[in-house]
């Protein structure tokens, strides 16, 4: 059996998850204090957003220096104290690696902007075309054109994210091996999960062309070249050690490239992340929009890439939720009137799924979105990208302010609530983002919804160390068109597990093929009433129910 598909890893995103300094700010050795509470859970990974140095202008993803600790976030003895403390709970780390692009704070790109010719070709750098329009027309994925100009020469410098978030060269070897230096030196220090930022974008094309479509991701994402960039990584780094687990993260990639980075056999990554589900309230595929969820095509996503990693041998990470994302309970459930059930169904679906689940901080006590009054209260650079860009199209102030309170990043990114304490015991200086209003009762420590919840989430993570099917089973779907209910069936050894979710707030009933019902079944966990499996079986709001046959 694989060694890592029977753990579930969460995410803590440090800035917002728990300040001892008082400024503000989470840092180290708030997770150092919290880890009680995520053994608890049970979780067996910490995956940590970057807390290297930055200007954070995109919230550390624009690393200054890879193999440094920002002193907002603490200093080595913090680090060197939480990784030891979390090992003594049996918690490994997984730490970001952003090896796309960095910061122009970084010395390299400085040392490139002072004109030295070796760090020049760390970057990505190309002069005007005949006609004088930009090397490329791509657009950058915060907005915006994706070139820039680099320093006072005539050349511009790509940077697919922020202005100050510079691509690097992956054609140059150079620049390859001072990367797997960063990631060897995380290694040594007893890191034992990677995740790689963005990394099927790294294989730019060679030769950089105006796109058709005037956007450019054909040029860079999932290209052939991507692979091979992937395998070295896999063979200079990682690949040296047996119990390493790594996710990339993969901007609209498909399955066919999902399955070759996470097949073993092809030696690159243990799984992906991939985001088509999350895109289902995109109207016409734009994020800042707003339109309710489509069930029917999120079912058919995750079928899709259910079965395609089946097939391929591949593996995905499953997630609802991430520091990128709004709260999926208040975007595909009804936190008003059914804050339990809608979270612990939206966690059953992908907990029972054949993947690695991840948590992200403050989703297994409910937390939601906060519904922020004023653009002053986000911080987020692409939501204020995104606010200008709305306003240039004609959008109204308000309508603005509707989509961005649907869909900004720091729906998500909002301080962990711990208690019903003033900054929901986060911290007791101003937090850098405001707390949602709900933390009174959405919390660590309140005894109702949050913790039905998590006590929900931990039955959930103890499930799938006890349950090889849960692990390994196979995949398939019943009735894929139903209108409400996703279920899905699991098998393993002549074993099978049956998982029904439904989605909408109604009642509604789903048929149970007689091949299932001839099986002995019995309850293995749901947010409803235990009960018989039968032919017409019905579930009420939000509920969800799991089976196992024999
Ligand atoms: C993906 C990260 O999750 C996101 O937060 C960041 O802005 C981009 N990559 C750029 O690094």
């Amino acid at each position: 059996m694989s060694t890592f598909h029977d753990k579930v890893i969460y995410q803590a995103y440090p800035k917002s998850f728990k300040d001892t300094s008082s400024n503000g700010i989470g840092d180290l050795n708030g997770i150092k204090e919290k880890l009680p509470y995520l053994a608890d859970l049970g979780i067996d990974m910490l995956w940590l957003n970057p807390f290297y140095k930055s200007p954070q202008n995109d919230n550390g993803y624009d690393v200054a220096d890879y193999t440094s600790i920002d002193p907002i976030f603490g200093t080595w003895d913090d680090f060197d104290g939480l990784i030891s403390e979390a090992n003594s709970y049996g918690i490994d780390l997984m730490l970001d690696m952003v090896l796309n692009h960095t910061s122009t704070e970084h010395e390299w790109f400085q040392k490139a902007l002072a004109g030295d010719k070796k760090y020049q070709d760390y970057y990505i750098l190309r002069e005007l075309q005949e006609d004088g329009s930009l090397p490329t027309n791509w657009e950058s994925k915060f907005g915006g054109k994706a070139w820039s100009k680099f320093g006072d020469t005539d050349k511009y410098y790509l940077h697919l994210y922020d202005v100050t978030q510079a691509d690097l060269n992956w054609r140059n070897p150079e620049v390859r091996e001072e990367l797997y230096k960063v990631v060897n030196f995380w290694l040594e220090k007893g890191v034992k999960g990677l995740r790689f930022d963005v990394i099927n974008v790294i294989g730019k094309d060679e030769i950089l062309e105006d796109a058709e479509d005037g956007v450019g991701k054909s040029h860079y994402t999932d290209t052939p070249i991507v692979h091979d960039y992937i395998q070295e990584l896999n063979k200079e780094t990682f690949g040296r050690y047996e119990d390493i687990v790594t996710v990339g993260e993969m901007s609209s990639t498909t399955v066919e490239n999902g399955v070759k980075y996470s097949n073993p056999e092809r030696n690159e990554l243990s799984m992906i992340f991939s985001f088509h589900h999350l895109k289902v309230d995109y109207k016409d595929g734009e994020k800042w929009s707003i339109m309710p969820f489509d069930f029917i095509e999120l079912k058919k996503i995750l079928h899709e890439w259910q079965e395609g990693m089946v097939e391929g041998g591949g593996w995905n990470a499953l997630f609802w939720n991430n520091h990128d994302q709004p709260r999926a309970n208040s975007r595909f459930g009804d936190v008003e009137n059914y804050p339990v059930e809608t979270s612990t169904m939206l966690a059953q679906t992908i907990h029972l799924l054949r993947g690695t689940p991840y948590i992200y901080q403050g989703e297994e006590i409910g937390m939601t979105n906060p519904n922020y009054e004023d653009l002053d209260e986000y911080v987020d650079i692409e939501t204020h990208n995104a606010y200008k860009k709305m306003r240039e199209d004609g959008i109204s102030h308000d309508e603005a302010m509707a989509i961005i309170k649907e869909k900004s990043r720091d729906n998500s990114r909002t301080p962990m609530q711990w208690d019903d304490s003033k900054n929901a015991g986060f911290s007791d200086a101003e937090p850098w983002l405001k707390v949602a209003d709900n933390y009174k009762n959405i919390n660590t420590e309140n005894t109702d919804v949050s913790q039905a919840i998590r006590d929900y989430y931990k039955t959930l993570i103890r499930l799938r160390k006890d349950i090889p099917i849960i692990q390994e089973g196979s995949y398939d779907v019943l009735e894929l068109e139903h209108p409400s209910i996703f279920a899905y069936v699991r098998e393993y050894e002549g074993e099978k597990l049956l998982v029904l979710n439904h989605f909408y707030g109604e009642d509604d009933t789903i048929t149970i093929p007689d091949e299932l019902l001839n099986m002995d079944a019995s309850y293995l966990i749901g947010n409803g009433s235990e009960r018989k499996l039968e032919k017409e079986f019905k579930l009420g709001p939000y509920e969800t129910a799991a089976f196992l046959l024999k």
